[in-house]
C-alpha cells in the first residue's frame, strides 16, 4: 500500500514549484504570514511548532504531493495524523488526540478536496451550500436557509478552494476572469465570483447533485401532487406527449423532469441536452451531451442550440432538454414538430402561461422577424403539456398546475388547466394545504391517447381525481 509519508525531509520547501503544485497553496505561506510562531520560523529557520499552525506547515512539508493526491482519503486521514502524533511528540506541540484528528481531517480535506466543504458536500440533507466570503458560509436543508458553523482560514484558503473548482473544469478565476461556472465532479453545479465583483470575498454557490432519485411515488409521498395527477403524467409520457415543466430557480423542475424521464420506454433512443448534466436517466440507451463554454481566448464555445441542432441528426427517438433558455427554443420547437414526441424540457417561467410568452420571446430573440402569429402556431403544434411547479410559501415544492394547449383561438393560444391549485389556507404549524381543480373536457390530444390505448387510464384518473 502507498503511504503519503516520505522521509523526514524538512527540506522540501526549496524544492521546485511544479513539485508542490498539488499542494493547497493558501496554507504554507499564508499561515506562516499570519502567525507571529510562523514569523519566528521565518527568522530562525526551523519553527518552534507549539501550535497548529505551525505544524501544518511541517506536517505539508513533509508529504508527497504526488503521491497523496491520489491516496483515497481515509488513507490520507490515517496517514496524516499518524504524521502529526509524531511531529507533536517531536516538537512538544501542546495538542490532544481530537486536535491532532482534527488537524489531520482538515489537511487531507484541503489536500484532496475542498477543505472545509466537504462535511457539507457528504451531508445529503444539505441541498445548496452559499459561501459569502471566508468567514459566512449558508447552507439550505429541507427548503430552509441556515448559517453553518464552517469557516475559512482566511481569504487566500477560500481562493485556492476556488481556483482549484476552477481548475478542473480547465477554468481560470481571478481578478480579470472573474465569474465562473463549474462542475465538481460528483456533478454539482458551482458559481464563483471573486473580487473586485464580489465585494466581501469570493462567493460561492454550490446546487449540490441529489445522488437519490426522487420519483413520482415519492413526489406523491412529499404532497407535491396527488395519485391521479401522477397517473396522468404517467400517462403523458407513456402517448410521447411533448412536455414542458415551468417554475422558479429551486422549484423542482429538474426532479420532476428525471421522475417523468421514467415513465419513457426502454427501447427508445434518447438525446439529452444539457447546460450542466443533472439529468440521471434509467434508460439503457441515453445519449448525453453537455454544452461547451468558451475557452480562455474566448474560442470553441458549443451553445445548447448547436447541441440541439446536432441532436435532430442522431436519429433520437426522443430529445430531452434540461432548460431552455435561448435560441434553441425554436430548434426544440421544431424538434417536437417533426417526429421527436415526447420531447421534454424545463423553462423558468412563474406560470403556465407565462411559460408560452418565454418561449415565444426566446424564438423571437434567435429569430428575428418571425411573426409572433407563426411563433404561436409552431407552439400550439409542438407543445401539448405544461406543467407548473412551485417552492411555495411554506418551504414545499408542489406541482400548481397540469394546463393542456388546446389551439389557436384569434391570435392567442388556447389553455385548458386540467389541474389547478388552489390555497385555502394555512395549518398552525404553517403548511399551507387547498384542493385541486379539476377539468374533465377530453383533452384535446385524446385520439392521441386513444392510438395508445390509453384514453380510458386517462378518463379513470380525471374521475378519480374529481370524487
Ligand atoms: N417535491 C419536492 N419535495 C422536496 N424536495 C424537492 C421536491 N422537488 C425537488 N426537491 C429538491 O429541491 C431541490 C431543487 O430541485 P431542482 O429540481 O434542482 O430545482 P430546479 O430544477 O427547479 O432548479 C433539489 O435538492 C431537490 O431534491
Ligand atoms: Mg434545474
Amino acid at each position: 500500500m502507498s503511504t503519503a509519508l516520505t522521509g523526514p525531509r524538512f527540506g522540501r520547501r526549496s524544492e521546485p514549484a511544479e513539485s508542490r503544485a498539488q499542494l493547497p497553496p493558501p496554507s504554507q505561506p499564508q499561515a506562516q504570514a499570519q502567525s507571529p510562531q510562523a514569523e519566528r520560523a521565518g527568522n530562525q529557520g526551523a519553527p518552534p511548532p507549539d501550535s497548529i499552525v505551525a505544524l501544518r506547515t511541517l506536517c505539508l512539508a513533509r508529504l508527497d504531493p504526488a503521491v497523496v493526491s491520489n491516496m483515497p482519503m481515509d488513507q490520507l486521514v490515517a496517514d496524516i495524523e499518524r504524521l502529526i502524533s509524531e511531529l507533536a511528540s517531536q516538537n512538544r506541540a501542546q495538542l490532544n488526540a481530537r486536535e491532532q484528528r482534527a488537524l489531520a481531517i482538515e489537511l487531507a480535506h484541503d489536500i484532496l478536496g475542498l477543505g472545509p466543504l466537504e462535511p457539507l458536500l457528504d451531508d445529503d440533507a444539505v441541498n445548496d451550500i452559499m459561501v459569502n466570503g471566508p468567514q459566512r458560509t449558508f447552507i439550505e436543508r429541507a427548503g430552509k436557509t441556515y448559517l453553518s458553523d464552517v469557516k475559512f482560514r482566511d481569504t487566500a484558503h477560500l481562493t485556492g478552494i476556488c481556483q482549484r473548482i476552477a481548475a478542473a473544469v480547465g477554468r481560470r478565476v481571478d481578478e480579470s476572469s472573474p465569474m465562473v461556472d463549474a462542475r465538481l465532479k460528483d456533478g454539482s453545479r458551482v458559481n464563483i465570483v471573486f473580487p473586485p465583483l464580489a465585494l466581501d470575498g469570493p462567493y460561492v454557490s454550490i446546487r449540490k447533485f441529489s445522488k437519490k432519485t426522487i420519483d413520482i411515488q415519492r413526489l406523491v409521498e412529499f404532497g407535491a401532487l396527488t395519485a391521479p395527477m401522477a397517473k396522468i403524467l404517467q400517462v403523458a409520457g407513456r402517448a410521447r406527449l411533448n412536455i414542458i415543466i415551468s417554475g422558479g430557480t429551486g422549484s423542482g423542475k429538474t426532479t420532476l423532469l428525471n421522475a417523468l424521464s421514467r415513465f419513457i420506454d426502454v427501447s427508445e433512443r434518447v438525446v439529452t441536452v444539457e447546460d450542466a448534466a443533472e439529468l440521471q436517466l434509467q434508460q439503457p440507451h441515453v445519449v448525453r451531451m453537455e454544452t461547451r463554454p468558451p475557452s480562455l481566448e474566448g474560442k470553441g464555445e458549443v451553445t445548447q442550440r448547436d447541441l440541439v441542432r446536432n441532436a435532430l441528426r442522431m436519429r433520437p427517438d426522443r430529445i430531452i432538454i434540461g432548460e431552455v433558455r435561448g435560441g434553441e427554443a425554436f430548434d426544440m420547437l421544431q424538434a417536437m414538430n417533426t417526429g421527436h414526441d415526447g420531447s421534454m424540457s424545463t423553462i423558468h417561467a412563474n406560470t403556465t402561461r407565462d411559460a408560452l410568452t418565454r418561449i415565444e420571446n426566446m424564438v423571437q430573440m434567435g429569430n428575428m422577424g418571425l411573426p409572433s402569429r407563426a411563433i404561436r402556431t409552431q407552439i400550439v403544434g409542438a407543445v401539448d403539456l405544461i406543467v407548473q411547479v412551485e417552492r411555495q410559501r411554506d418551504g414545499k415544492r408542489r406541482l400548481t398546475q397540469i394546463t393542456e394547449v388546446c389551439g389557436m383561438e384569434d391570435d392567442v393560444v388556447a389553455l385548458n388547466d386540467v389541474f389547478l391549485l388552489e390555497i385555502q389556507g394555512q395549518r398552525e404549524d404553517g403548511t399551507l394545504f387547498g384542493r385541486y381543480r379539476v377539468n374533465s373536457v377530453p383533452p384535446s390530444f385524446m385520439r392521441r391517447l386513444s392510438y395508445f390505448g390509453l384514453d380510458q387510464p386517462w378518463a379513470d384518473a380525471i374521475q378519480e381525481a374529481r370524487q
